[in-house]
């Protein structure tokens, strides 16, 4: 078994429905102005999903995961590593994995967060590939999971209407087929200030700011440089042209990112899933999100190549090169 291959997917949306006329109403009553029509042509944004008040990111997570089981036709007792990535996480300890561990009932399996912002994703798969080939676990659950609504600044327009809430999960399991080919990680933590949350308890109290503050042009300009760049580097080490590539799923958080990037690399944009329009930016989420619905829609197939990319808060950014 030499590879470590995705046999299922699946993904949990909440059921509240968030339209930018609904949020730019929303925010009418708190004095913030903002509308459909400058989301749309800023963003690529049209609606995004939003959990209702108590409702966690282990929740999305668990009914994600069972999904991608389902999906792959095996059992939770199969699943010996759990790994969530979150930055929503429901406690600080446990970790969100270990407690959809408890709701599936994959008792004994290692379970464990990662957290690298909206590249979580990326750095999850990248470490359960690691587990798989070094023959240290059979059956990976990767999930993203995410409620960035709780960590939005509703005063501040220039963030809050970029994300949503929701999880993504995979299984990823050991094949003498090709799966992962190659994968690229990197980070710039001197870029810390560009896109972070820095909240957090001490003495029973939560101090510093809670909420998701961003440059937005910084982000957009090192976002496009760093994918670019990445998606160059995976397909360098597994001997693989872009051109050969079948579908790009990139985070989601500006259509006009990933129009940037596609030029950049010659990929036609038809190639590109986007799902950002209806999930909006769902941070380590939107990747699964975007996979899962793309497998599900028919559009990406067996033995089709596949990129996977994911950046955000750090700086990170990184890149899962898949033959599904
Ligand atoms: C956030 C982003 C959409 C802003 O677009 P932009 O073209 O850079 O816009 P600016 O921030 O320069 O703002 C332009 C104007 O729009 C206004 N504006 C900002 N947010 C607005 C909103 N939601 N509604 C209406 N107007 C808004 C600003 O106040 C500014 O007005 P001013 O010139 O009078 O001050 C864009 O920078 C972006 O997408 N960056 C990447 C962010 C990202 O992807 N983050 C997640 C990465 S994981």
């Amino acid at each position: 078994m030499s590879y470590a291959k995705i046999i299922g997917t699946g993904s949990c949306l909440p059921a509240r429905v968030v339209t930018n006329d609904d949020l730019a109403a929303e925010l009418a009553t708190r004095g913030v102005e903002t509308s459909d029509e400058w989301i749309v042509e800023r963003t690529g944004i049209r609606q995004r999903y939003m959990v209702e008040p108590g409702t966690t990111a282990t929740d999305l997570a668990a009914i994600a995961a069972r999904a991608a089981l389902e999906d792959a036709g095996i059992e939770p007792q199969a699943i010996d590593l759990i790994i969530v990535a979150t930055s929503t996480a429901e406690y600080l300890f446990p970790s969100t994995a270990c407690l959809v561990q408890a709701r599936l009932g994959c008792h004994g399996a290692a379970a464990f967060d990662v957290q690298a912002a909206c590249t979580g994703f990326a750095y999850a798969m990248a470490t359960a590939d690691s587990y798989v080939r070094a023959g240290r676990a059979r059956n990976v659950l990767v999930i993203g999971s995410e409620t960035f609504s709780n960590i939005l600044d509703w005063d501040d327009r220039r963030t809050c209407v970029l994300f949503g809430d929701g999880a993504g999960a995979v299984v990823l399991s050991a094949s003498d087929e090709p799966g992962v080919l190659g994968v690229h990680l990197g980070a710039d933590g001197s870029q810390e200030k560009i896109l972070y949350a820095a909240g957090h308890v001490a003495n029973g109290q939560v101090t510093g700011d809670p909420f998701l503050r961003m440059d937005g042009q910084a982000v957009f300009k090192q976002a496009v440089n760093a994918l670019a760049n990445s998606a160059q580097e995976v397909c360098r080490q597994a001997g693989v042209q872009l051109e050969e590539i079948d579908w790009m799923v990139p985070h989601q958080a500006n259509v006009r990112i990933l129009n940037f990037l596609s030029r950049k690399l010659g990929i036609a944009p038809e190639k590109v899933v986007i799902t950002l329009d209806k999930h909006a930016n769902t941070s380590a989420a939107s990747v699964p999100l975007a996979l899962d619905a793309a497998r599900r829609d028919g559009r990406i197939k067996p033995g089709q190549l596949v990129l996977m990319q994911g950046v955000g808060g750090g700086f990170t950014w990184g890149s899962v090169l898949i033959r599904m």
